[in-house]
């Protein structure tokens, strides 16, 4: 009777010498991912705290008020807002952008409280710049937490979202936040033509060493639900006039790719330093594909919707929240982002630190 081992050889011989580990192999991709040590050797992408932007929502109230859908970010008063900034840059986080939650006392069909310079976010970069000069901050340019009707542009009395007619407000803004202090200015609205004109009025004003980081290619999105809860500033229709319902007629279909090439060169052409992609995650795509076709930075939105639902599976103890987070900020890394706006900053900040 044949021994054990014979059989075994017999055997191995048979089925490509699987057990007795002789397959004939040149390369064996897990030799490089045996020891921690190898594989952080030969990582591909590292998520640092100076890639993250912290979003942070501001109103005029005195407390810290939380927000439902969106379990530990809050609306900061001013008060308190540059503790929680400091919070962030002790963990090594460069650079935050901030959001309005606007009285809706000050909500008019034009939108003109956003060019207000003694409105809160000029008076929150101000206060932020004094305290803090080295934080870099963006600042969102759009029309929509302060237009009655909830939308980024002008409606007209039949319910058109004007473009021309709203750049010039949107220019005034972004003016207005340079004026403040502000290091990036970050049009959100999507109207044509915006980003060329608010680089023409900056350098008017003397304001040509303030960059622009473009929400080039804004899709028409879900997952921006919990921040329009956040601010109060979903269209409405509050006035005597048709408000579209959504967003489609200037942010983009998700269905389109090309189209966000398209709204790429032209932000490059009309002198964007960065250009975003949001929302993110259901975005890899567009990431990739602008990393392809530009050379400048890009960056990537990790949106209100997306962090929400992260929050939620987690709360639930269905998903482990810090792996779950780090591997998708991992993701927008990988797919070509060099910046991520995320509400998990601080958090995922801490992690990277536990873990370095
Ligand atoms: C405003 C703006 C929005 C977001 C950023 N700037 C909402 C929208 O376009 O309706 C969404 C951010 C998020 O969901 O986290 N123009």
């Amino acid at each position: 009777m044949a021994s054990f081992s014979e059989n075994l050889k017999l055997f191995s011989d048979q089925q490509s010498h699987v057990l007795s580990g002789l397959m004939d192999l040149t390369y064996r991709p897990r030799r490089l991912r045996r020891t921690a040590s190898l594989r952080s050797m030969v990582r591909e992408n590292n998520l640092s705290p100076n890639d993250f932007i912290y979003p942070l929502f501001v109103h005029e109230g005195n407390q810290v008020e939380s927000i439902a859908a969106m379990p530990g970010a809050n609306r900061w008063p001013l008060d308190r807002l540059v503790g929680e900034v400091e919070r962030a840059w002790n963990l090594g986080i460069r650079s935050i952008v901030l959001f309005p939650k606007v009285s809706e006392a000050l909500k008019t069909e034009d939108a003109a409280e956003c060019f207000n310079e003694k409105g809160l976010i000029p008076r929150a970069i101000q206060l932020l710049k004094q305290e803090m000069p080295e934080m870099t901050i963006m600042t969102d340019v759009a029309l929509d937490p302060y237009s009655s009707d909830g939308h980024d542009g002008i409606v007209s009395p039949d319910g058109i979202v004007l473009n021309d007619e709203t750049i010039e407000s949107l220019c005034r803004q972004a003016v207005v936040q340079a004026h403040s202090g502000a290091d990036l200015i970050g049009p959100s609205d999507m109207m044509d033509g915006r980003v060329g004109a608010i680089r023409e009025s900056l350098d008017d004003e003397g304001f040509e060493h303030v960059g622009i980081i473009s929400y080039t290619a804004k899709y028409s999105s879900a997952y921006y639900g919990p921040f329009r809860e956040a601010l109060d500033s979903a269209p409405r229709g509050n006035s005597n006039k048709p408000i579209p319902k959504t967003k489609n007629t200037y942010q983009m279909d998700p269905a389109n790719a090309r189209e966000a090439i398209i709204e790429a060169q032209l932000d490059e052409q009309e002198g964007a330093d960065i250009l975003m992609v949001k929302p993110g995650l259901a975005y890899l795509d567009i990431i990739h594909c602008l990393r392809q076709e530009s050379q400048l930075p890009i960056a990537a939105y990790n949106v209100s919707g997306e962090f929400a639902m992260v929050k939620a599976a987690a709360e639930r103890g269905w998903i482990d929240e810090r792996s779950v987070v780090l591997e998708t900020l991992l993701s927008f890394k990988r797919a070509g982002a060099d910046l991520i706006l995320t509400y998990h900053a601080c958090d995922a900040a801490k992690w990277l630190r536990s873990s370095g």
